[in-house]
């Protein structure tokens, strides 16, 4: 017995002496104001005022998506009623305190009213290339039923580009599920993906004669992360255990791998579906993936390096590898889950990235990133900094896939738009020097083309190239943006 008691109390010691030598170690490195291992360039030797000048083929752009600026309210005979999604349940749910979980999104900056105007003002950029996407709740507000008149809207909306000579790319995915198809289970379920793809079989047939370029899933990592390991997206279904994970901030895991599978599988199902159908063999089709590399704050510290591991995985590593190796390897605190795809090269015609920047995570507060002040970067409203060195690496790593690179989204959250003009020389100044060695990128759509709802930071990040009134809905073009404008003009001037 005493000699247990004593066994303990070794162990307990030794513990102990672990801990304090592991504290003090995380400390140690902490205070180590040691470079980052980051691609860097000096910016003070960079000359940003020469004028850029891009290839003929290269087409300017800009994104939005339907549900950040026409949300989720429409009127009807002096009343409004919400249309049923994730989000807009979402935006219904109160905190023990009775207050909205989130800012709700409401009826967004009222595009849907105002189209025609908003593609007026995105005309006026000079950009030849409109983002937008299909709001799937509003086409298919219940199951087996397709309602007419939204789809007419959108007969309409594209007509007007087509008028206006701007090409489009529809995403038909952007993070927001009709009610009907989460209370199925959303893309938890695999059996639900034929739910989708019929959705975009039916997309592809109205408007494949209007449409240039088809982006089936925003996002895919992203969505996964946000809803299973952040818990910032709507809640994903009910249940106990559900709501237990998301109260303690539980990562699951299990699910966010599982709905990246899913969603990887929607991409190829629709993908396959839509090149069989009239029109579909010269379609052009893929998907936007987000690339945000999350790093250490502290290049040495264990506990950071482990943290951004998982999260790379999450976000975006599984599925770069997948584009690559053609496996999908999701580690769980449980297994793999692991899938292979050996047609992989033969699942999208364009490569879309959409970057905005890299994470620098903190242990104390992994969820709140910084900006390394060593490293002279320039925060923006998102807590991450101005770092336009990371899109060009990205463009230099993913051109090995052999297809042309479309940035489908980059932008800045710029409240007071004093760093916009900055942003967009800097970003685009890392294209073209990609471009000089050889890469073939084609397009970059800028995020987004007016001030919107930004998920669950409600309408608080400022975006958009064009500011947004909330009360009036008036629009005014941002001195920021102007720089961006210039350059499209002198490219249409060129080409
Ligand atoms: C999303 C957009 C979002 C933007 C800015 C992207 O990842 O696709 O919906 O507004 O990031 O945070």
């Amino acid at each position: 017995m005493s000699i247990i008691m004593e066994h303990y109390i070794i162990v307990d010691i030794i513990a102990l002496f672990m801990l304090i030598l592991g504290i003090k170690w995380i400390f140690l490195l902490n205070k180590k104001k040691k470079k980052s291992p980051d691609l860097r360039w000096n910016w003070d030797t960079i000359n940003l005022q020469d004028p850029l000048e891009f290839p003929d083929f290269f087409e300017f752009g800009v994104a939005t998506s339907e549900y950040q600026i026409s949300g989720c309210e429409v009127r009807q005979n002096e009343k409004s009623k919400k249309i049923d999604s994730n989000w807009s349940r979402f935006e219904s749910k109160k905190n023990w305190l009775g207050k909205c979980v989130i800012e709700p999104a409401s009826n967004g900056i009222d595009h849907w009213n105002r189209f025609l105007s908003d593609i007026s003002l995105i005309k006026e950029l000079g950009v030849s290339v409109y983002r937008c996407s299909i709001a799937w709740e509003r086409v298919q507000p219940r199951e087996n039923y397709y309602d007419q008149a939204v789809i007419a809207h959108y007969h309409q909306l594209f007509d007007e580009c087509k008028s206006q000579n701007i090409k489009l790319m529809v995403t038909l995915h952007h993070f927001v599920n009709p009610g009907w198809f989460e209370d199925k289970g959303g893309f938890e379920k695999e059996e639900n993906i034929a739910y989708f793809v019929e959705f975009a079989k039916k997309m592809f047939s109205e408007y494949h004669e209007k449409v240039s370029y088809w982006c089936t899933i925003n996002e895919p990592g992203a969505y996964a992360g946000q809803t299973y390991l952040t818990h910032n997206f709507p809640p994903p279904g009910t249940g106990i255990i559900k709501k237990l994970y998301r109260f303690f901030k539980i990562p699951d895991l299990h699910k966010a791998g599982l709905v990246t599978r899913n969603l990887m599988l929607t991409h190829i199902a629709t993908y396959n579906a839509i090149k069989t159908m009239a029109g579909g063999k010269n379609s052009k089709i893929g998907f936007a993936h987000n690339i945000i590399p999350f790093e250490p704050y502290h290049p040495n510290n264990l506990i950071e390096r482990i943290i951004t591991k998982l999260l790379n995985h999450v976000y975006h590593d599984t599925i770069t590898q997948f584009l690559k190796t053609g496996t999908f390897n999701f580690k769980t605190l449980t297994g793999t889950m692991k899938m292979t795809y050996p047609e992989v090269h033969n699942i999208q015609d364009f490569i879309g990235i959409n970057y905005y920047s890299h994470v620098l995570c903190n242990w104390l507060s992994p969820t709140r990133p910084r900006v390394r002040p060593q490293d002279k970067e320039i925060p923006t409203d998102m807590h991450y900094g101005i770092y336009a060195e990371g899109l060009y690496k990205i463009i230099k790593d993913l051109h090995a896939l052999g297809k042309p690179i479309f940035i489908t989204e980059s932008g800045i959250a710029d409240a007071y738009d004093n760093r916009r003009e900055l942003w967009y020389k800097r970003y685009l100044y890392a294209m073209k020097r990609a471009l000089n060695e050889g890469v073939d990128l084609r397009m970059f759509c800028a995020w987004s083309a007016f001030d919107c709802f930004e998920w669950d930071l409600g309408y608080t990040k400022k975006f958009g190239l064009y500011a947004v009134n909330r009360k009036t809905f008036e629009r005014r073009l941002k001195p920021g943006a102007e720089f961006f404008k210039k350059v499209i003009s002198q490219h249409n001037l060129r080409r």
